[in-house]
């Protein structure tokens, strides 16, 4: 596909995000030679940089380039470099834009970027509606002279009625197809392959529903804490920081029909159709017994004493903010009718591991029903990280007498494409925005439809007192009570144990 001159905008460019993640993205581009011949980026926030020392602190002394930059020639990474610029706003970014508007003209006509634009918006939400009125007001969102794009980052609102005043908000300015909402799970090559396995094979999708699937498990654990984020994370939790995004765009993967071919629309149109069939709990007994949470206690890992949640930096000693959340949900329709899906998200677990898990219905008749057998359920597990790559276990014969049954396993690890560049989720997502391709964002009714479904859990937790919150040691798979959600007749996979 063809990236047309362009020049692309950060707010918010003296953040954590652009050093860590939207530069090296961009860098990475630059080197493969992905990014346009006349390409600038403006770097605008409230802090007292220059075009020299903003370079300083973005490629040349930054700690997240620093082994790509050993790799490269001094003028290989001035030329990266010198497409940076950099734009004091001063105090607020409510104020006037005429000179940002000034900036931005003058860098158009010396770097020839022509009028199209990306405006990327990397600062606290609260501040997206405003930055979108302001670029209004100074005429920068016309699409005379050129498309203008608004890429956002998570979180797409508090609750159900913030990420419709969110979205309303940023209609006012900018129209759908013209906004992009970032959910960098969506930037995941296997994420991404869940539709490839899906639906570019025969062998899974007649499989792929309610007559042959037993379960679904999601389990999303990250080892680390609330690092430096205390202050927002004790505001956000879980559920709206993993759950409401991330594990919902997988969740509307694996449920979403096939789609008629595989454009933008067409595919977002049935992951929209697809969140809106899970099952909104509205009762309290539903939530009481379908959704548990828990925060982290102070516990000893790897000899190393780990501060429980309510010790963190920014965080309140009170809290009743969730660090591990695990839902139990159904989805009503066709394809889906009575199989139950498990979606777990946590931080402080043994290990970082994302996976989706397929668990197979058991043969109706067993004839191999030896005493003390394995269970030889069929699996299928989806991998999305770290070993990326595909499981499947199936049931063997063990060499010998008699009809005794194993587990094998049949596997496939995206390392083993060793050629193949795995382009990183931000590089993948921005290249896609430049290019005007739309199908790994989401759109306003997706974020919408996810908040219905996410809406009555928070306010059920917010009730407070009433509402179970376990504590699990740091480092172990969160409370045991969780295995509840299984009513006896099963148990979450640890990865790595099971
Ligand atoms: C972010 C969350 O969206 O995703 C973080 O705000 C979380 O809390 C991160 O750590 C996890 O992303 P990844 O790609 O490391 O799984």
């Amino acid at each position: 596909k063809k990236t047309e001159n362009q020049m692309l905008v950060i707010f918010g460019a003296s953040g954590d995000l652009t050093a860590r993640k939207l530069i090296p993205a961009l860098f990475n581009l630059y080197v493969a030679k992905h990014l346009p011949e006349n390409f600038v980026v403006l770097g605008v926030s409230r802090s007292a940089l220059t075009d020299e020392s903003f370079r300083d602190h973005v490629v040349y002394e930054s700690d997240y380039l620093k082994e790509k930059l050993k790799k490269l020639g001094k003028d290989e990474i001035k030329g990266f470099a010198d497409k940076l610029f950099y734009e004091d706003l001063g105090e607020s970014y409510d104020t006037d834009y005429k000179t940002l508007r000034k900036r931005v003209e003058d860098l158009k006509a010396t770097y020839k970027t022509s009028g199209n634009i990306i405006y990327y918006l990397s600062t606290p939400p609260t501040l997206y509606e405003t930055i979108a009125h302001n670029l209004a007001e100074a005429g920068m969102n016309t699409q005379n002279n050129g498309w203008k794009r608004l890429i956002v980052e998570k979180p797409f609102g508090y609750s159900l009625e913030t990420a419709k005043n969110l979205n309303k908000g940023l209609h006012q300015y900018f129209t759908e197809p013209q906004i992009y909402r970032i959910d960098h799970y969506l930037g995941k090559e296997t994420v991404q392959n869940l539709l490839v396995t899906r639906f570019a094979n025969s062998i899974f999708e007649p499989l792929w529903n309610r007559n042959y699937i037993e379960h679904v498990e999601i389990t999303n654990a990250e080892s680390v804490g609330v690092e430096k984020r205390g202050g927002y994370y004790d505001k956000s939790g879980a559920l709206r920081d993993m759950f409401q995004n991330h594990l919902l765009q997988i969740v509307s993967l694996v449920v979403m029909e096939p789609p008629i071919g595989a454009e933008a629309e067409e595919i977002r149109n049935e992951k929209v159709k697809a969140l809106k069939s899970l099952r909104v709990m509205r009762d309290e007994e539903a939530l009481f017994q379908n959704t548990i949470r828990a925060q982290y206690v102070e516990s000893v890992v790897d000899g190393k004493k780990v501060k429980g949640y309510r010790e963190e930096d920014g965080v309140d000693p009170d809290s009743t903010t969730e660090t591990y959340a695990a839902i139990k949900f159904y989805v009503d329709n066709w394809r889906w009718h009575g199989v139950p899906f498990y979606v777990r998200t946590a931080k402080r677990m043994p290990t970082k591991v994302t996976e989706v898990v397929i668990h197979f219905k058991e043969p109706h008749h067993q004839i191999f029903n030896e005493p003390g057998m394995h269970r030889k359920d069929n699996k299928l597990i989806i991998r999305i990280q770290p070993d990326e790559g595909i499981l499947i276990k199936f049931g063997v014969k063990v060499p010998g007498q008699g009809f005794k049954v194993e587990r094998a396993n049949l596997d496939f690890y995206y390392s083993s494409l060793a050629e193949t560049y795995v382009m990183e989720a931000y590089e993948r997502l921005l290249l896609d925005a430049m290019q005007g391709d739309a199908t790994l964002y989401a759109r306003a009714d997706e974020v919408e439809a996810a908040w219905e479904f996410v809406d009555p859990i928070l306010n059920y937790w917010q009730k407070g007192k009433d509402v179970r919150m376990y504590g699990y040691s740091a480092g172990v798979w969160g409370p045991e009570n969780a295995d509840e959600l299984f009513e006896g007749k099963g148990f979450w996979r640890n990865p790595g144990e099971n």
